[in-house]
């Protein structure tokens, strides 16, 4: 496996060719084209990244964390995607084994694509996944351990006597995939998600059995949206009202609310809406943000696609996985050799307020944090920068809390920006105290050259709105990122939702994981969490610097900042 070559995704593949005409013919070339290696300290060291190229759903099971990815083996056509296999016990570091899943029967033979795994009350893990049938359908199959008894589930069987045991009948044989973990109702059924779209009418279809082989449709999707286009990887799973603790998907009542996320293939981010489930008419009633308003919540504001949760029952937590792409040029990527990287999982729950999700970094990545400098009560005069020093930032990571003594010149953004954060970011950049900036920018240059002629910025603005509250945007700049020009440097944005009037002294706080190529950041306890991926050419190892910045028009406080070099996990 490790001399073989290794494509893109699953999921993920499938999305990377609906996005460029004439893709069968550039993944051909990737196939045949060998990697020459320019600059292998782009490649991440603690962020999971197959050997080679790109990644499906995880799991916990007895002890073990499973993650399965989907790669394209050296010569085989695009079709041939198979179900990679890596197992680990903490979520940081992994041992690859043979792939799981892979094309051999009719249901499946041009294709092992997405799915989920559940796990059956009498403790078998089962894996709904996509296959692509010998009519190149998309049909819906079912895969068991091949031996329960072995700790790490190395070999899966796919029973013929079952597959596929979903088709489409009726539906777009084209749009009909990633089926969902499955949830068990009061009334015995099983319940499925298949991602799908009749015309632009993106939704969730919904299937029932009582013995997980015999699937019946039901007569209306659990949830659709209009002009959406079709929903990838959809994922519906309950969250407590109250508290940080995961639950089973199956769990349901009046002390928890629902999330729906779907992936947008039409837009290629992951949204989600926070709503109430009713099992006596299997329907998905989002609260009042919907997936089809420009202004719907995101899990990332910045690269993060096909994303999955899965319930950990040892740690009771929810955690999430998302995939990120590159921003380099597919030229780059066959010269790299590899394409893709995971998201660090993050624990997930509801926010306080109902509203929204909270997302933090799984504790278990602090094992990998090492040295570690402190700046403590910090004034930052306006437009004053600030090296972070004795750390590796290349391979770092970061907290800091901004307190903050006057907002006055926060100024008012119109109610058109309030829907478009990403828009404000990408037309202020980070320069200095603009009319109309805000109260801002303040925050931090990561990946930065010593004379910050490459830096990313990642930081807040303050603004006002109608009714004199105060609206926090959060951005990522990236047009200094790289002096490389053929690199996608589109800025990021999200609002944190955050009440700044409140309490003695209003603060911020950043958390933002650095891992060469990959920037991942957390606003204000992971309210508002953003991604990147950057490839600086001076930036690099010991050239990389990180620095907190104030070009606020008036001073504000670093209460705390910590970083930490990030030792590097043994993955795959
Ligand atoms: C099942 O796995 C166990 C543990 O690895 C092993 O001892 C046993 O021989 C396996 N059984 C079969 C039929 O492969
Ligand atoms: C079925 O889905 C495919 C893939 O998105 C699309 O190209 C095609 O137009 C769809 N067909 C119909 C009849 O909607
Ligand atoms: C959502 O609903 C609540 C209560 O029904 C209402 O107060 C709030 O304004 C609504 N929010 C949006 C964005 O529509
Ligand atoms: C991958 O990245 C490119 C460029 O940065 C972007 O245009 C594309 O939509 C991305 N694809 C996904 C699935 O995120």
């Amino acid at each position: 496996m490790a001399a073989s070559r290794f494509l893109l995704l699953l999921c993920y593949l499938l999305v990377f060719l609906h996005g460029f005409a004439g893709a069968s013919h550039i993944l051909e070339e990737l196939n045949t084209m060998e990697p020459t290696y320019v600059n292998q300290q782009h490649r991440t060291t603690y962020h999971f990244q197959p050997p080679k190229n790109w990644m499906n759903g995880p799991m916990y099971y007895n002890g073990v964390y499973h993650l399965f990815y989907q790669y394209n083996p050296y010569g085989a056509v695009w079709g041939n995607i198979v179900w990679a296999h890596s197992v680990s016990t903490d979520l940081v570091n992994w041992q690859p084994l043979e792939p799981a899943i892979y094309p051999t029967a009719p249901f499946d033979i041009k294709g092992c694509w997405s799915g989920s795994a559940t796990i059956l009350p009498n403790h078998t893990p089962v894996i709904l996944y996509t296959g692509i049938d010998t009519q190149g359908r998309q049909v819906q199959n079912l895969a068991l351990p091949k031996n329960l008894s072995d700790p790490l589930l190395r070999q899966w069987v796919k029973p013929a006597q079952y597959n596929p045991i979903i088709v489409p009948n009726g539906l777009n044989a084209s749009s009909f995939r990633d089926p969902t973990s499955a949830w068990l109702g009061k009334d015995g059924h099983w319940r499925v998600l298949v991602g799908n779209k009749r015309g632009k009418r993106g939704m969730a279809l919904l299937y029932r059995s009582r013995d997980f082989v015999w699937w019946v449709k039901a007569k209306h999707p659990l949830h659709s949206s209009k002009d959406t286009g079709m929903w990838e990887c959809p994922d519906f799973f309950p969250v407590l009202k109250k508290g940080q603790l995961g639950l089973d998907t199956s769990v349901n009542g009046l002390h928890v609310k629902h999330v729906l996320k779907v992936s947008l293939d039409d837009l290629k981010h992951d949204y989600y809406t926070v709503g109430t489930y009713l099992p006596y008419k299997d329907r998905y009633v989002p609260d009042n943000s919907s997936v089809d308003d420009g202004t719907s919540l995101r899990y990332d504001y910045g690269k993060f696609y096909a994303s999955k949760t899965f319930f950990d029952g040892a740690k009771h937590r929810r955690i999430l996985w998302g995939w990120m792409n590159e921003s380099d040029s597919v030229n780059n990527d066959v010269a790299k050799g590899w394409s893709g990287v995971q998201a660090i999982p993050r624990t997930l729950w509801l926010d306080k307020s109902g509203k929204q999700l909270v997302q933090w970094p799984i504790v278990e990545i602090e094992s990998l944090r090492g040295k570690k400098v402190d700046i403590i009560d910090k004034v930052l005069g306006s437009g004053s920068v600030v090296e972070v020093l004795g750390v590796t930032t290349a391979q770092a990571d970061v907290e800091v809390t901004f307190e903050l003594h006057s907002l006055d010149q926060a100024d008012i953004l119109d109610s058109m920006s309030l829907t478009q954060p990403q828009l404000v970011c990408s037309k202020l950049g980070c320069s200095n105290t603009k009319q109309g900036g805000g109260f801002g920018p303040f925050g931090l240059f990561v990946l930065a050259s010593k004379d910050q002629e490459e830096r990313t910025a990642v930081f807040f603005r303050i603004f006002k709105k109608a009714g004199n509250q105060h609206v926090v945007l959060m951005c990522s700049d990236h047009s200094r990122s790289s002096l490389k020009e053929d690199v996608d440097k589109t800025a990021y944005g999200g609002f944190v939702d955050v009440d700044l009037a409140h309490g003695p002294k209003p603060t911020l706080s950043l958390r933002t994981l650095i891992d060469h190529s990959v920037v991942e950041s957390f606003g204000e306890g992971g309210k508002t969490c953003i991604s990147s991926r950057i490839y600086p050419v001076k930036a690099l190892g010991e050239n990389a610097h990180l620095y907190a910045f104030n070009y606020a028009p008036a001073p504000i406080t670093i209460s705390k900042l910590s970083a930490w070099d990030m030792s590097t996990a043994k993955i795959n």
